[in-house]
């Protein structure tokens, strides 16, 4: 065996004795057992699955990426002088350093950029990529669960306060608070507000309602690029939890819910099957659909008054001419 093929087989060997995630296991066996059958929207992003979220910002019908980002190319320095000197930019989730940077290159003597992530290996990336943008700049990374009440209450109780900071800032950019729920969402910005002092800032991107078209059509590109992202997740689920799902047997579908003011992404199976999971079997009707994820939309009066019953009083708002997305500086009272 050449040393290649020794470390490869040494490698097998470890995915085969690899321990399952008991807790994906556990979210994926309960969310196949009730009678609208979902799988958990946090495990889209392994690897390959992030790679299909940069490619899905890249399609023509996603506009909700490179609409964010036209508002804040022409509003950043608006939102710099409504933030003020001295103020301290967090961010639950590392993902976006081209939104971030261009704020930051707004800013007026800035005290640092705190970007939180679950992901060690995603935080150290997007930090070294910012400290060569801003090389005088603190960036202090934090490890941490943001949807952890007490890991937020325990790191938002050591941050620097006046007169070295003016204001501590969330920034939460993407409409990720569109994922979930309405009273989830408010549940999660009411734990920020909490932890926050009056008169700290938070800088939102949501995305707003519209044509049925356009928003279908976001979540259901034509190269199928959302398809596959959505499909990955029964890869994922068959590679590291011992399924049968084969993905080829289930279909994309993305719909507008007028009622929830929501899209809702969809796998549906194209015909009548049973799945293994870990030594349990799940039918399927033919057409039966598993729900994997949300995404709210809001108009600008409902989204306000959501950061409201959080705590948030609305400061100033802005949206692109197409009126596609809206991006909302709030401060808490
Ligand atoms: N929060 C964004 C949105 O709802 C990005 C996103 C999350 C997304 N999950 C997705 C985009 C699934 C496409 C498909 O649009």
């Amino acid at each position: 065996m050449s040393t290649v093929e020794q470390a490869l087989a040494v490698n097998s060997a470890q995915r085969d004795d690899r321990q399952i995630d008991q807790e994906f296991l556990a979210e994926v066996t309960n969310g196949l057992s009730t009678i609208q059958k979902t799988l958990p929207c946090k495990y889209f992003y392994d690897e390959k699955g992030s790679q299909l979220f940069e490619a899905i910002c890249e399609t023509s019908e996603y506009y909700v990426t490179r609409t964010e980002c036209s508002i804040y190319k022409q509003y950043a320095s608006e939102m710099a002088t409504i933030i003020g000197e001295k103020a301290l930019l967090l961010e639950p989730g590392a993902g976006s350093v081209k939104k971030i940077g261009m704020l930051l290159e707004k800013l007026v003597n800035p005290v640092g950029f705190v970007p939180m992530d679950i992901s060690q290996e995603i935080l150290q990336e997007s930090s070294e990529i910012l400290s060569q943008q801003f090389p005088h700049m603190s960036i202090d990374p934090i490890v941490i669960d943001f949807l952890n009440k007490e890991q937020i209450h325990k790191i938002f109780s050591t941050l620097p306060v006046q007169p070295l900071v003016n204001k501590r800032v969330i920034f939460f950019p993407g409409s990720t608070i569109g994922n979930f729920d309405p009273e989830d969402a408010t549940i999660f910005l009411k734990q920020f507000a909490d932890n926050l002092h009056v008169g700290d800032g938070l800088l939102i991107g949501v995305d707003l309602v519209k044509d049925i078209s356009i928003l279908e059509a976001a979540y259901d590109d034509k190269k199928g690029v959302t398809a596959e992202f959505n499909k990955n997740l029964l890869d994922r689920i068959d590679n590291e939890l011992n399924a049968t799902f084969s993905a080829g047997s289930f279909s994309h579908r993305a719909l507008f819910n007028q009622d929830k003011s929501r899209i809702e992404m969809h796998l549906v199976s194209d015909e009548e099957q049973t799945v293994c999971l870990n030594g349990n079997r799940f039918s399927f009707r033919q057409h039966e659909t598993i729900h994997t994820e949300n995404s709210y939309k809001y108009t600008l009066d409902s989204f306000s008054l959501l950061a409201k019953k959080a705590g948030f009083q609305l400061e100033k708002v802005w949206t692109d001419d197409k009126s596609l997305f809206s991006v909302y500086y709030f401060t808490v009272v």
